[in-house]
């Protein structure tokens, strides 16, 4: 029995990675799932992964919300169970294995697209961010920095915190658009608050932003549809991880050898 401890269900990225998981599982019929949904509460999240312990998993999955509360629990399971944690890692937790994609690296090439798409031009940028202190944040940011911090012509005048929500980023820069020079790009750390930023600037009526993205999922909100439709300048896929962390975990319980301590997901660039 594997036991998955998701850090919400409202953002569809999460969605779709507890959907690979459920679709991988089905390869294996001695094997089952149990899911718990934290709801965005680390609190919630501690209590779920005391929880699945105590229903007697053999594995833990997690995807954690926020990594510095919940290094303690996943340190505390580790010493029972193996334990796979995806997406958002931290040097604090000791984990049988981490699959992810290299968010650093995400963040370069999403600054070089910046640079592309304003080719040697002047240009304002604005940079919106998920929750605060979240490896995945401090990756892309760092990266992103790197690449524009090369080019004295490319301003970023302003960074947001949305906390991965397409609300907040649609309330926060209706406010902050007020006082902004002319925008020429907005990097957003998700394709959703990429979609929120563009309603914003779509309902106040300012043109002439590209929007840039992270995710890149399928479906009508997804990422692929809003690069089709114009949306978005472009998308990076973030790759859920989820098939993968169940081919890993039966591999762990079979107790093979040679599992690597981490697997380093691809990430590829969409646009139109
Ligand atoms: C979902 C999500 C994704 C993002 C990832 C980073 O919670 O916000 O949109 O790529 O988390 O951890």
């Amino acid at each position: 029995m594997i036991g998955m401890s998701q850090a919400n269900l409202v953002e569809p990225w999460r969605i779709e990675m507890n959907k690979e998981i459920k679709t991988e599982i089905q390869n294996y019929k001695d094997v089952k799932v149990i899911f718990a949904d934290a709801a965005q509460s680390s609190e919630k999240q501690v209590s779920d992964v005391e929880r699945l312990v105590r229903l007697g998993i053999d594995l833990l999955i997690i995807s954690p919300n926020e990594v510095a509360l919940l290094a303690p629990i996943v340190n505390k399971v580790y010493k029972i169970i193996p334990v796979i944690v995806l997406d958002r890692d931290d040097p604090d937790f000791n984990h049988t294995l981490y699959i992810g994609p290299d968010n650093e690296l995400i963040g370069r090439h999403a600054g070089q697209f910046v640079v592309d798409l304003l080719a040697g031009k002047e240009g304002n940028v604005v940079q919106v961010e998920g929750l605060s202190e979240s490896p995945p944040v401090i990756g892309r940011s760092k990266g992103f920095l790197q690449i524009i911090s090369q080019h004295p012509n490319i301003h970023v005048v302003d960074t947001i915190v949305a906390d991965w929500l397409r609300d907040k980023a649609e309330d926060q820069l209706k406010q902050r658009f007020v006082t902004y020079p002319q925008i020429d790009v907005i990097f957003a750390h998700n394709d959703a608050m990429a979609l929120g930023a563009y309603v914003a600037a779509s309902k106040l009526r300012i043109k002439d932003i590209q929007f840039i993205g992270i995710d890149g999922l399928p479906g009508s909100e997804g990422g692929v549809h809003l690069v089709n439709t114009g949306v978005l300048a472009g998308t990076f896929t973030y790759p859920a991880g989820g098939k993968d962390a169940i081919q890993f975990a039966m591999k762990i319980l079979k107790k093979e050898d040679n599992i690597p301590q981490k697997v380093t997901l691809q990430s590829r660039i969409i646009t139109k």
